[in-house]
């Protein structure tokens, strides 16, 4: 990971702020914010997403979406997403309707992530090289929200609503993880051809009895190339 120095400066600044956030919030419309100059918002709806959950049980067992949130929920004794794969428990929402390979595109959703959920992938980006298959996952350890196992990202992430927003440029191979506007990780990419966003609950090891998240204004866009 590189940490360079204005990346310093603004985790700092970051840190600041968020002890002073509830102040700023009643005095001043004010905060750091996601660079979002250049990037087109693309239409969002069902069209672009499925869900994947385990293969046995109807999705409206393990899926809702009601007042715009979307609510994913697993059980560490569910079966996987098809009868051929061999991985953990997950009911995420795939969006497959943007497939990418080449460009900077960014997932922008707030999250929310009840108590008790652990050992869980809340949001991925979905393809890399070999032997990896995620160029980003997001988990919640210990109440933690964590880039993979480490490190944390967000100390105490339950049962409040979060801005999430995932920027991925993969020609310069890099991947920018924003939360509640503030830059908090910028990782290398890991390769691979054909990328894709997923959020919701896949289990890892250590996974609680129950997983859940919720989802709302999801949102993908693309910086468009001058
Ligand atoms: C989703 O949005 C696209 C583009 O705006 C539109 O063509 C399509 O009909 C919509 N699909 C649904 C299921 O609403
Ligand atoms: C969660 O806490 C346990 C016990 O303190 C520790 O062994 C484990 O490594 C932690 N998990 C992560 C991913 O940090
Ligand atoms: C993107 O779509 C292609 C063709 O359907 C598929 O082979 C590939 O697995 C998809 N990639 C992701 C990351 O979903
Ligand atoms: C396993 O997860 C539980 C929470 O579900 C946590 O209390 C415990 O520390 C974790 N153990 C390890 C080894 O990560």
């Amino acid at each position: 990971m590189a940490y360079d120095s204005s990346f310093q400066l603004l985790g700092f600044f970051c840190l600041m702020i968020s002890f002073l956030q509830p102040i700023l919030l009643q005095a001043l419309a004010w905060g750091p914010d996601v660079p979002t100059q250049g990037f087109v918002s693309l239409p969002f709806n069902r069209s672009y997403y499925h869900i994947q959950k385990p293969y046995d049980v109807p999705e409206e067992q393990r899926y809702s979406f009601v007042d715009g949130i979307h609510k994913c929920w697993v059980y560490s004794t569910d079966k996987p997403h098809t009868t051929t794969s061999q991985t953990m428990p997950r009911t995420e929402i795939a969006i497959q309707g943007y497939n990418y390979s080449s460009g900077v595109w960014e997932f922008e959703a707030y999250g929310y992530v009840p108590y008790g959920t652990s050992s869980v992938c809340i949001m991925q980006v979905f393809g890399a090289s070999a032997p990896h298959a995620t160029t980003l996952m997001l988990g919640v350890y210990n109440g933690s929200l964590m880039y993979y196992t480490g490190p944390v990202l967000v100390p105490n992430i339950y049962d409040k609503w979060f801005k999430l927003n995932v920027i991925h440029d993969v020609e310069a191979a890099k991947v920018k993880v924003y939360i509640d506007g503030c830059l908090k990780l910028e990782a290398d990419g890991r390769g691979g051809t054909s990328h894709a966003f997923k959020c919701g609950v896949y289990a890892q090891h250590n996974d609680s009895f129950y997983m859940e998240s919720r989802w709302k204004h999801i949102q993908v866009s693309r910086k468009c190339r001058p």
